[in-house]
This record gives C-alpha cells, sequence and structure tokens, in this order.
C-alpha cells in the first residue's frame, strides 16, 4: 500500500479496490445515494439584451445557490476544447515528467500532487491529482509553467486571458446587482488569478470515496470548465444536488471573499466532486483571488450601523494562511472574523 500511495494518482496501475487511506468516515462518503443532476439549475445568457434581467439572475442564483452556469459567454468553444485536451494530454503523461514539468519555479507557485498540498499529514486522501499555478500577470508566471505538452503555454495562455476577461465581467455584473461601483472588483481585489486542473481518475468504488471534500472557495468567485461528465455537486437546503455539464458553458460559483465583502449577502457556495467507475473527469477552476496585500473587508456601501460589518478587515494572505491551516475549512475562520466583529460592537 506504501509504494502506492507515493505514486500519484493517475500513475497507478488498475486497482481493484479502494486503498484505506482513501476511504471516507460514512457520514461524509457518498454511499450509494444518487443524486440526481438538477432540473432547475440556473443557466444564465450573458448575451441576453436585457442587462437588468441577467443582474438579477445572477442575483437570484447567487443567493439561491452560490452556483450558476454561464452560456454566450464570449469565450470560443474551440478554444474551451483544446484547453480541456491540453490538460488531459498533460495528467496522461508519466509521473516522473509531470513532476519535472512543475518543478522549474523556485518559489514552487507552479505545483503537481495527489488529493491535497497536505497529503502527509491529512487524515484521508481524496481521489485526484492536481495541478496549479498562478496565471496573471502572464508574463511573470508562463515561463514556469509546464512546456509538455507542447501546446500547453500557447492554448492556456490564450484560455487564462479570456478567462479574466469573462472574470471582470461577472464581477461587474455582481458589483452591480450588490449596489456597489462597478469597478470595486477591478485592480488588485481580483489580481490574482490562480489555475487548478483537477484530474479525478476512475476509481474502483465511488460509493467510499470522495474527488473533493465539501468545502466552500477561499476566492471571490471560481469559474470552472469541466467535461461532459457528471461529478460536481453542490449543498442546498441540506441536500445533495448534481450540476449536469452543459456543452461549452461554465459553471461560476461565489466563494468566501466575495461572503466577506458582500457583508454575508451572498455565502461561499458549499461544493464537493465524487468520482465515477467508468471513466476519469479533467476539470479546471479559474480561481479569482485577490492579490496576497489587498486587504479583504466588507464593502463600506453595504454597511452601516442597522448592517454593520460582520466581518474585521483582514489582508488576504492572512485570510488565506488562516483558511489553509485549517484544511480549507473556512468555518472557523469566519467565526473569528464575526466574533471579532462582535467584539468590536461591544
Ligand atoms: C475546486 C472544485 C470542482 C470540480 O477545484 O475547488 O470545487 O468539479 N472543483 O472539479
Ligand atoms: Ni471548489
Amino acid at each position: 500500500m506504501e509504494t502506492m500511495d507515493q505514486k500519484f494518482l493517475s500513475s497507478w496501475p488498475n486497482v481493484g479496490f479502494v486503498p484505506e487511506s482513501f476511504v471516507h468516515p460514512p457520514e461524509k462518503r457518498p454511499g450509494n445515494l444518487v443524486v440526481r443532476p438538477c432540473k432547475t439549475f440556473p443557466v444564465v445568457d450573458l448575451q441576453d439584451d436585457d442587462r437588468t434581467q441577467i443582474i438579477q439572475h445572477i442575483m437570484k442564483a447567487s443567493r439561491e445557490f452560490g452556483f450558476f452556469q454561464v452560456i454566450n459567454h464570449g469565450v470560443p468553444g474551440k478554444l474551451m476544447d483544446d484547453t480541456i485536451r491540453v490538460f488531459k494530454e498533460f495528467h496522461a503523461m508519466s509521473a516522473k515528467e509531470k513532476a519535472s514539468e512543475c518543478s522549474k519555479d523556485p518559489n514552487r507557485s507552479c505545483r503537481f500532487y495527489t488529493s491535497s498540498e497536505k497529503y502527509a499529514t491529512e487524515e484521508v486522501h481524496v481521489w485526484r491529482d492536481a495541478l496549479t499555478h498562478p496565471c496573471h500577470p502572464l508574463e511573470e508566471y508562463i515561463e514556469f509553467w509546464p512546456a509538455k505538452p507542447t501546446r500547453y503555454r500557447e492554448v492556456v495562455g490564450e484560455y487564462v486571458e479570456e478567462l479574466r476577461k469573462l472574470g471582470q465581467k461577472i464581477l461587474e455584473l455582481l458589483s452591480e446587482g450588490l449596489g456597489i461601483s462597478p469597478s470595486y472588483f477591478r485592480g488588485g481585489l481580483s489580481g490574482n488569478p490562480v489555475l487548478l486542473v483537477n484530474n479525478y481518475p476512475s476509481c474502483p468504488d465511488p460509493s467510499l470515496t470522495l474527488g473533493l471534500v465539501r468545502h466552500r472557495d477561499p476566492s471571490l468567485i471560481t469559474i470552472l470548465l469541466q467535461e461532459e461528465i457528471d461529478g460536481l455537486q453542490v449543498f442546498k437546503d441540506g441536500q445533495w444536488i448534481g450540476v449536469q455539464p452543459l456543452r461549452h458553458a461554465f459553471v461560476v460559483n461565489t466563494g468566501y471573499v466575495l461572503q466577506i465583502i458582500s457583508n454575508g449577502k451572498l455565502e461561499g457556495a458549499e461544493h464537493r466532486a465524487v468520482t465515477n467507475s467508468s471513466v476519469s473527469r479533467t476539470s479546471a477552476a479559474f480561481f479569482i483571488y485577490p492579490c496576497k496585500d489587498i486587504l479583504i473587508e466588507p464593502a463600506k456601501a453595504l454597511t452601516n450601523a442597522r448592517d454593520p460589518p460582520l466581518y474585521r478587515a483582514m489582508q488576504f494572505e492572512e485570510f488565506l494562511k488562516n483558511f489553509m491551516s485549517r484544511s480549507a475549512n473556512a468555518e472557523p475562520v469566519l467565526q473569528n472574523y464575526e466574533l471579532h466583529a462582535q467584539q468590536m460592537k461591544q
């Protein structure tokens, strides 16, 4: 078992069982529960002529689900297909190649790992391999991205530039919907987008393990590109619901930073990924993060004497450090914030 654990998941020989270190406790497992795709999952057409209508739609979806899919978003379908193809090619390379392609950056901003970055200390592993690297400014980071597959930098470079534009568009709609300045999220607050390419190999028993445990993203928003394979689930009204992939659509979700800035008017959405027994699934999350030294705090326009700030101001770097040290469980981090806010009120 140990030798298997040491290799990257996607490079394992076909195993007929889930190793114990990947088996989640019964209350956290997906079990045999069939999660049906949700027919009313919001789909927002970004080319709708009526901008007010788009904003209302996005706000309703963000309040009720914390999630929506976007279509007619302006990113060419061919570029989306090429990008997924390159990501799949990357994950299909040998373990040695993947590791060496991600070891050029002295700051280790480009990384490749199985399960999570806390593999050595986490209690249970998840069934995925991940490649991650920053995206902006492109010139600063692209030289540390994988040079193999040979088209990686060209295709992914074009892709992340498109995603930055799409991200700005969605953030502008959200800021208008919240009633803050349309330029609020521009600049440093959305200045550090990071790409995370997940690969969930097919799993001998998907009922025992998870691709990603229940979590909220520490981002403003996250824009997900995925293959047309089920796996993403959203926790809503005490139940897990499946997100049915739509061809050439992106899945957008709200993150914790948006929760803080909106002073709780929108919440970071809870979600997870499950595996399946027949095919591997690749997805790529584009997390819109603030730059490290940027102060995140409830927008002044959204707080007043009756609606005081729920969270204290904190540099993004500090927030992320607290968040990560708690295994991506932000509840205690937020409780800290809330406690602090209460103390300030007293
Ligand atoms: C993530 C995430 C979902 C998926 O990477 O944070 O939630 O379906 N991914 O891969
Ligand atoms: Ni996520």
